[in-house]
């Protein structure tokens, strides 16, 4: 058996704030339990529901040297569907209202708390890791304190370490004497060849610098980001380090996002009979958020954290001219940014019957969305892998997309002429290019509906389970571990 422990900042059902938690949640579980034991580490954050919190029992604790304090050390653990979970808990650290803050030397310091602790904990849980799979920047110091700070104990020794990337864009930065005190380490670390990028401390650079293996979450995440465009000042080292580095491309929970078992949706269907059922979820959906019912019209659908990456100052640019002239309904879901958020408000009070904005999470309207559209819009500016047009695929509603990244991966563009095709897609970060192509997906859908229909079809044989790049994961794993 071999022992295999994901540590991450987030996870599904515990904690979600985006795609990592469903990969923390969904990925372990497909992992080969007959020869790996895998578990997960993340922190136990005061804003778990609290019907999380109740499964969680104590383990033990300790107190552990940090920041030139003795810090408290709990661990908790629970078991969800076969996996096991600890949960490092310090209500200094983690009693947040949210998961995460906008202080960034507070994030700092949590996550290298974190990191030093989770290693910290290993000795006390009965359960020795032969590889310790980090995902993201807030795990980037252990590949660090692991190969350095820790060896003097033979019990680390050996330990190898992947260091996931789920997202260049976050790296966690600071200047480097503060980060020095925070995690002790000297300043024989904080150099461009280690943690230090730009002057900074970097700790993700510190993950990627110390791990033995990198990934990331598309083959094409995995070469976009050796290049300076996608790179975020790190495609100097990623390029270091080329031939420890692989894209594997994610998958989503095949059990919870499934349209003909969701609960969460009005109507169920299937690949047989969507061309039927599906619209039904579009009349709801209309009724439920005061669009106007006509089960007709060309739903697209918006699910998604607010941010530049996703595209949406191209929305911004046209949205005005899309909604003055097109026949269609905009159905948006998601949180962040002020002025994206404040954008979508505004063209709600302005086109009240053609635009739904949504500024909340809600994983039960999410599972609505998904069911009712028609087509999803995801145009983003750069994309690790995404899973929204994955959900997407598996629910009939075709994605519009650019091709960047995982995107490019997963969505095949319609070619009317073959007869292939999975969705619609753009190369440029313009505008008008994202519009030209939503409007072809409009005519199609308008005047070639069984057309529209095979590319529905054609969506839903697609295969985007966790199976294939779990086996590639696995491959991996052995390959370290030997
Ligand atoms: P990212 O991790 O960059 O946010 P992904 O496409 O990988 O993008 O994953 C996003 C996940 O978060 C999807 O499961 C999506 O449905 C979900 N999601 C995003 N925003 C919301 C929201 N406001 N309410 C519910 N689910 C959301
Ligand atoms: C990040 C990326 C997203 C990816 C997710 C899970 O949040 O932005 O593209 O799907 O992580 O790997």
């Amino acid at each position: 058996m071999k022992n295999i422990l994901f540590v991450a900042s987030e996870g599904v059902p515990f904690i979600k704030t985006g795609g990592l938690a469903d990969v923390v949640g969904s990925l372990p579980k497909e992992i080969d339990k007959e020869y790996y034991d895998v578990r997960v580490f993340m922190p136990k954050y005061s804003c778990m529901r609290q019907e999380m919190k109740d499964k969680m029992e104590y383990v033990t604790s300790f107190y552990m040297d940090f920041d030139w304090k003795s810090m408290y050390v709990g661990i908790m653990k629970a078991e969800v569907d076969g996996i096991v979970y600890y949960f490092l808990d310090n209500e200094d650290m983690f009693n947040t209202w949210k998961p995460y803050t906008d202080d960034a030397l507070f994030e700092i310091r949590r996550f290298a708390f974190f990191s030093k602790a989770v290693l910290s904990a290993l000795p006390n849980i009965d359960y020795r890791p032969d590889l310790i799979h980090c995902h993201d920047w807030q795990t980037g110091l252990i590949p660090v304190y692991l190969k350095e700070r820790f060896q003097d104990n033979p019990f680390y020794r050996g330990i190898k370490c992947v260091m996931t990337i789920h997202n260049l864009r976050f790296q966690g930065k600071w200047n480097v004497q503060d980060v020095e005190n925070i995690t002790g380490l000297s300043g024989y670390y904080f150099t461009p060849d280690k943690l230090e990028a730009y002057k900074d401390a970097n700790l993700l650079k510190g993950g990627i610098v110390y791990a033995d293996a990198i990934t990331t979450v598309s083959p094409t995440y995995a070469e976009e980001i050796k290049t300076p465009y996608y790179g975020e000042g790190l495609d100097g080292i990623l390029r270091a380090r080329a031939h420890d580095l692989r894209g594997i491309l994610n998958g989503i929970d095949y059990d919870v996002f499934n349209p003909e078992t969701d609960q969460r949706i009005p109507y169920r269907f299937n690949a047989q009979n969507f061309r039927k059922e599906k619209v039904k979820n579009k009349l709801e959906l209309q009724k439920e958020l005061g669009l106007r019912e006509d089960e007709k019209v060309f739903m697209i659908g918006i699910v998604s954290r607010l941010t530049d990456q996703k595209g949406f100052d191209l929305i911004a640019y046209v949205m005005e001219e899309m909604l003055s002239q097109d026949a269609i309904q905009v159905v948006v879901l998601g949180t962040g940014e002020d002025r994206y958020e404040n954008m979508f408000r505004y063209f709600d009070e302005k086109y009240s019957d053609k635009l739904a904005a949504n500024i909340y999470y809600s994983e039960d309207l999410s599972h609505k969305i998904y069911a009712a559209s028609d087509a999803f819009l995801m145009p983003s500016l750069f994309e690790p892998c995404g899973l929204s047009q994955l959900i997407a695929l598996r629910y009939g509603s075709v994605p519009i997309v650019r091709e960047t990244g995982g995107l490019k991966d997963t969505v095949e563009p319609y070619n009317e002429y073959e007869g292939t095709g999975t969705g619609f897609s753009f190369s440029n970060y313009n505008a008008h290019e994202m519009m030209h192509t939503v409007r072809y997906a409009e005519s199609i859908f308008y005047d070639k509906k069984r057309d529209w229909n095979k590319i529905v079809d054609r969506g839903m044989a697609k295969d985007f389970s966790w199976k294939k790049s779990a086996g590639q994961y696995q491959v991996m794993y052995d390959w370290l571990i030997g």
